[in-house]
């Protein structure tokens, strides 16, 4: 049986979206379209430009730039070789050789060459050396099999030895081979703008670069409500230039002003500084050794934390601990002064632009890239996972990347838990209803309603042309479930006498127009 095919007696399998995914679908993806082109216009207004970058990249990129020991990336990534799978080498009955045996080490060199070919397997000479040795070998084993007779791969030795032989070189050959990197789905996007910057020679652009992104991310976490294994993220970086606090401060007033747009409900901004490279670590230490003290006060997430990333611990939100962390230190009491001026130029900035914030000593985010000043936003009806924006400053990553000096500072929103946020506040837009069904019926009136539907959508109306006729009753009926507004009758007594029907569905009104009246008295209603 050919695979794929369906055993009689069993139900064909019924696929769903994996665990963390999902489909959007009208009439909700209306509200996504317009979260989007919001953002668009929004973003334009401050002069940022949009940049698509891939949805797979270097796993080392997000391992470099986020950090290795950061859950994103220690544990979440979706990483895989695309190379390493062509080695996937099926052989049912060890090596011994057999017609199976020897289709399936065929199809392995082949896919070999196909790989190499397309640059899954990294151009380099050896490889290309190993490749074209391992070919001469499979081609010496195909004579040897010819030789052997079919239904006599049991008997002669000689050949068969000769087969046992070839079959190990072009195995030894194949394992010299070495693979292209490792690739993972990107988990957040600011990576790979940085990355981009830096292959793109953006430095000689005017500085700063202003660049927003929108689109899905991956992250393998426990899905909860907010909370997916593919979601998406509606972001903006400004690299280059100065780090003045001016630019944090217009950063941050532009998502307020985009989710002030949105009409984007009970929304609190946090911010806070967590230091530069002189100050931090310093605090981290002192953190460390108070957070010693009290260990065996601590829940276990915590307890781990306190050597792994102890910064961690402020994050947490078990309830035995909060008194606890309340007594810790606290950054801003440890912050060098150029880190302690930049914080307070950042708020005076933020009151200069009338945005309202809280400050917050234990926002600290889950990225390594973080320097001085770090935001998150939460909004109403999210539940737990309530954080709906997050972002700060990373003067070093574009450096750490390979790449110049150079500042930054961006954030992200998630997408998803603002669309929630929106519709849990009831500023989802109904459904989109058609403007206008046409109800025909009779050969003559079906290519009237062909063209007066290329004429209503020529001029911006939606217009539901349905492809069969039906009868007047059940056309209306359907109207109305479409939400349409208006019904336009086209029947035999129409076409002859030009004079053609439309129906108001919301009162049940009719009246009559011509033709070349329609779509004028349409726009007037
Ligand atoms: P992040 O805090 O990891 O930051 O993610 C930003 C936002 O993405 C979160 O506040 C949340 O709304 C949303 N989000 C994260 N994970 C999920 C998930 N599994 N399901 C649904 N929504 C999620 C970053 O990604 C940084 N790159 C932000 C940034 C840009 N910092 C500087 N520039």
């Amino acid at each position: 049986m050919s695979e794929g095919a369906v055993k009689k007696e069993e139900k064909p399998r019924k696929f769903q979206a994996i665990r963390g995914t999902r489909d959007l679908l009208p009439p909700e993806t209306a509200l996504w379209n317009r979260v989007e082109q919001t953002a668009r216009e929004i973003f334009g207004t401050f002069g940022y430009g949009e940049i698509r970058p891939p949805i797979f990249e270097p796993t080392e990129l997000f391992a470099r730039s986020v950090g290795s020991r950061t859950d994103v990336v220690g544990k979440e990534m979706y990483t895989f070789n695309a190379a390493k799978e062509l080695f996937t080498f099926e052989n049912p009955s060890s090596n011994a050789p057999s017609p199976e045996a020897a289709d399936n080490l065929g199809e392995f060199v082949y896919r070999i060459k196909d790989g190499f070919e397309k640059g899954d397997i990294p151009p380099t000479e050896s490889n290309k050396q190993a490749v074209d040795s391992l070919l001469g070998k499979f081609s010496e084993l195909v004579k040897v099999s010819q030789q052997l007779k079919p239904g006599f791969w049991q008997g002669s030795p000689p050949f068969l030895d000769a087969y046992t032989k070839l079959d190990a070189e072009c195995r030894a050959i194949a394992s010299k081979i070495r693979l292209g990197e490792s690739i993972s789905l990107r988990p957040e996007a600011t990576a790979s703008v940085c990355r981009a910057y830096i292959e793109h020679g953006m430095q000689q652009l005017p500085q700063p670069v202003k660049l927003y992104y929108m689109g899905p991310m991956f992250r393998r976490e426990r899905p909860q409500k907010g909370r997916y294994r593919q979601f998406y993220q509606i972001g903006a970086e400004v690299l280059g230039g100065t780090d003045a606090p001016a630019i944090d401060a217009e950063v941050i007033e532009m998502v307020m002003t985009f989710f002030e747009k949105l009409e984007l409900q009970g929304v609190q901004l946090d911010i806070n500084s967590i230091g530069d490279r002189n100050c931090r670590p310093k605090y981290v230490e002192l953190l460390r050794a108070e957070l010693h003290k009290v260990k065996d006060k601590l829940g276990p997430d915590s307890q781990r934390r306190i050597d792994t990333n102890p910064l961690r611990v402020l994050d947490s939100k078990v309830k035995e601990e909060q008194s606890i962390i309340e007594k810790l230190p606290r950054i801003g009491d440890h912050l060098c002064k150029e880190c302690a001026d930049h914080y307070a130029a950042v708020k005076r900035e933020l009151d200069l632009r009338g945005v309202k914030y809280r400050e917050n000593w234990r926002l600290v985010r889950g990225l390594d890239y973080y320097m001085r000043t770090t935001f998150e936003i939460t909004a109403q009806g999210l539940g737990s996972q309530d954080a709906v924006c997050g972002g700060g400053r990373y003067d070093g990553l574009v450096e750490l990347l390979g790449g110049p000096l150079t500042k930054g500072i961006g954030f992200a929103i998630g997408e998803d838990r603002l669309i929630l946020s929106l519709q849990e506040s009831g500023k989802a837009p109904v459904a989109l209803g058609r403007d206008v069904y046409i109800a025909w019926m009779g050969e003559n009136a079906r290519g009237t309603a062909v063209r007066a539907a290329k004429t209503l959508r020529n001029a911006g109306f939606s217009v539901e042309l349905p492809p069969v006729e039906q009868k007047f009753g059940k056309a209306l009926g359907q109207a109305d479930k479409l939400g349409a507004k208006y019904a336009l009758i086209l029947g035999d007594n129409e076409v002859t006498s030009g004079e053609w029907t439309v129906k108001t569905l919301a009162d049940g009104t009719q009246r009559k127009v011509s033709e070349q009246q329609l779509l004028d008295s349409l726009q007037k209603m």
